[in-house]
């Protein structure tokens, strides 16, 4: 008896513990899952905070939320998978109604979303996808064409050198190893320029979105390689950390070296707007108030569609310039 006492206090610690790591766990929504209420629980297990897109995207679901009346537990992962799939099996052991997560990689989901799956509590991929075989592991996967975003920086940058024949010296700075925006990104773009042999990527690199990793990295693309001609940076922050490299290497951005990013947050199309990135393919992190339309669809048991996709655009100088005053993240 005593011995079957301590095991359930021991497993209760356990879940506590798992709860703690998850970091920036909010306070609001105390109550589990299937309330008496009738007020709809969601679990979220975010990637972390790597970006502007990121921030973006956080307020986006946390609005929605509170607009549509769900109650919201939030945890960051800080990019790590290990603290996501404690989130999610945190979320299980309280009984959320709902688990909606952004996965950090693509791939090792399968053993903690069949856990999900056992205890009867549906998931929602958001943003970025999983490799899983199985898809009746989620119920619907909202987010963006990360191939057809490669493409279209792709697309651009063959126009661009349209009627040249000098090779054309490409570095690239890919976003988080193994997540899905940098294999898709990567791939949609080697698909398109593979055309043309002139474009020669001579280095290809993870910043891991952020910033300073774009700075880091670039600094070592500059010192390694004299004859750089284009930068595709997987997001708008390295791009960004990439720029201060560029300068302080005595070259000037969007002229000596040519930019494309993925994302259009404020501080991308500011730059695009001042000519230091040449080229904008648009990410929307608004996928808030779609998210929590589909987590009272999946709740009630109504039917939604395995794929539901974000549309986006792309984006000039000119055309940052016109759309700044309006952009909301
Ligand atoms: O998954 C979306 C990507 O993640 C965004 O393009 C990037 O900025 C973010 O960190």
């Amino acid at each position: 008896m005593l011995k079957r006492w301590s095991a359930a206090v021991l497993s209760g610690l356990l879940v506590l513990g798992a709860m703690g790591a998850c970091g920036g766990e909010n306070e609001a929504g105390s109550n589990g899952g299937n309330a008496d209420d009738g007020k709809i629980t969601m679990g979220f297990a975010q990637v972390g905070a790597e970006s502007g897109w990121r921030t973006a995207n956080t307020k986006s679901i946390q609005e929605a939320a509170a607009a549509a009346g769900i109650d919201l537990k939030f945890s960051d992962a800080q990019q790590k998978q290990e603290n996501q799939i404690k989130a999610i099996r945190s979320y299980i052991a309280q009984k959320v109604d709902v688990i909606a997560f952004s996965p950090v990689v693509e791939s090792g989901w399968d053993t903690v979303l069949k856990e999900a799956k056992d205890a009867k509590i549906p998931v929602i991929l958001t943003d970025r996808a999983v490799d899983s075989k199985d898809t009746s592991l989620y119920k619907t996967f909202i987010g963006s064409d990360f191939v057809l975003e490669g493409k279209k920086a792709g697309e651009w940058l063959v126009k661009e050198y349209q009627g040249k024949t000098d090779t054309v010296n490409i570095v690239e700075l890919q976003g988080t190893t193994g997540s899905a925006p940098a294999n898709d990104r990567k791939a949609g773009f080697g698909d398109v320029i593979k055309a043309d042999p002139k474009f020669k990527v001579i280095a290809s690199q993870t910043g891991d979105f952020t910033r300073a990793k774009g700075k880091e990295v670039m600094e070592a693309f500059l010192k390694a390689n004299p004859k750089i001609d284009v930068l595709y940076a997987h997001n708008d922050d390295m791009g960004l950390g990439a720029i201060e490299a560029i300068e302080a290497a005595g070259k000037k951005p969007g002229v000596d070296i040519k930019i494309i990013t993925v994302d259009a947050v404020k501080d991308g199309m500011t730059a695009l707007a001042a000519g230091k990135i040449n080229f904008i393919v648009e990410c929307s992190p608004l996928l808030g108030p779609q998210l929590m339309d589909l987590a009272k669809k999946v709740v009630k048991g109504e039917t939604v569609e395995q794929r539901v996709l974000t549309e986006e655009t792309t984006f000039t100088p000119e055309q940052a310039k016109a759309a700044l005053p309006d952009r909301k993240y």
